[in-house]
């Protein structure tokens, strides 16, 4: 072999050697062995040579070539097999590596109580009815025997939208829940059991009161309801809700235009530590009675066959009592932290373990 083919030869390997990735290599490859590389001009010589010359030199040529072809592919394969190690080392995915421990997303403590709520009453039967924001006068008020005129109206600091004809009253953000009962009436031949968690609204704006709040409404229309269903059904879900078997729980006289009787219902707490259950004062805590019989008309139901409870509670104040949140304003801040402290989060799904 000439000098030139030893010196094309030692240079290759040299710098074969020297090589650490795809594109160096290939720059090597394309550079000796590639259409102009200088391996290949040099063969392309041979043919301006004369037989004898191209003899020798061309057995030296292809013996060239051949082991140049061999180091190059070597040389190939080693780096790709690094490389490929390389990838495999820095992608690697540790099974064993715990689970992201803060979750991302939290439930809303509203969300909260509504799901607990669905789940306690789910259990004694009840399904979830719903109705619109927007309602009539008549769903909201009049057919819940609340009038014209009627002091209750102007007491909810009702929302009224624009009338969009002369002849039917303007249409109302609902002020409570208790319209869902008449549209589930109208709807639903009885026995009926429903809850209807929602939206309501009242101008009203301070720590207690927000323009947009949520209420629970329930009610039960059956043949033979007695007041008995009415308060064994409140206080089960009391004592569930805030998890107190004992607690105390107080029905006092009072006046809904919707029900009559009409009670609201407190449970015992302590004014001083706040605590649920003990000490020795009451919290009022939701509103309750008989379907009055002329709502009960109102909805084609014959009061001396059907008769019923109905109930109705602000979803917010349950859950600030539940979990000892301070201020009603904070709920619609939509303050993350906040909602770390006081959200749950959403794989805890409410579970009766201790039945109803
Ligand atoms: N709708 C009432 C309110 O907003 C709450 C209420 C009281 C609902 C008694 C009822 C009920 O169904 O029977 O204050």
């Amino acid at each position: 072999m000439g000098d030139d083919l030893e010196a094309l030869k030692s240079e290759t390997l040299e710098s074969l050697a020297q090589a650490q990735d795809h594109a160096s290599w290939d720059a090597i490859r394309v550079g000796v062995l590639g259409k102009s590389g200088r391996l290949t001009v040099l063969l392309k010589e041979l043919g301006k040579m004369t037989p004898e010359m191209r003899k020798e030199r061309g057995q030296a040529l292809n013996r060239l070539r051949d082991a140049l072809n061999t180091a190059v592919e070597e040389r190939g394969q080693a780096i790709a097999e690094a490389a490929l190690e390389a990838r495999l080392k820095s992608e690697q995915v540790d099974v064993s590596m715990p689970a992201v421990s803060t979750p991302l997303g939290l439930l809303h403590p509203i969300n909260r109580t509504i799901e607990e709520m669905t789940a306690i009453f789910g259990a004694m039967g009840f399904s979830v009815a719903e109705g619109p924001d927007i309602e009539s006068q008549w769903h909201n008020f009049s057919a819940l025997n609340t009038p014209d005129h009627h002091p209750a109206r102007t007491e909810h600091d009702t929302f009224y939208l624009p009338a969009s004809h002369e002849e039917s009253p303007p249409r109302v953000l609902r002020t409570q829940t208790s319209g869902v009962q008449i549209r589930t009436m109208l709807t639903e031949p009885p026995p009926i059991r429903v809850i209807a968690p929602g939206r309501t609204y009242r101008a009203d704006h301070d720590a207690t009161h927000s323009p947009m709040f949520h209420q629970c409404e329930g009610l039960v229309i059956d043949q033979g309801i007695t007041l008995g269903h009415l308060k064994g059904c409140l206080i089960e879900f009391l004592r569930i809700f805030f998890d107190k078997p004992n607690l105390p729980v107080r029905f006092r006289a009072s006046y809904f235009p919707f029900t009559e009787p009409s009670m609201e219902v407190d449970i015992g707490w302590s004014r001083q530590t706040g605590e649920i259950g003990g000490g020795t004062d009451w919290l009022e805590v939701l509103g309750s009675g008989m379907v009055h019989p002329r709502v009960l008309a109102n909805c084609g139901l014959d009061p001396a066959i059907w008769q019923g409870f109905a109930f109705g509670m602000g979803i917010e104040r349950l859950t600030m009592l539940k979990n000892g949140i301070p201020d009603l304003r904070s709920f619609y801040e939509s303050d993350l932290r906040w909602l770390r402290h006081y959200g749950f989060s959403a794989l805890s799904s409410v579970s009766l373990a201790e039945g109803v």
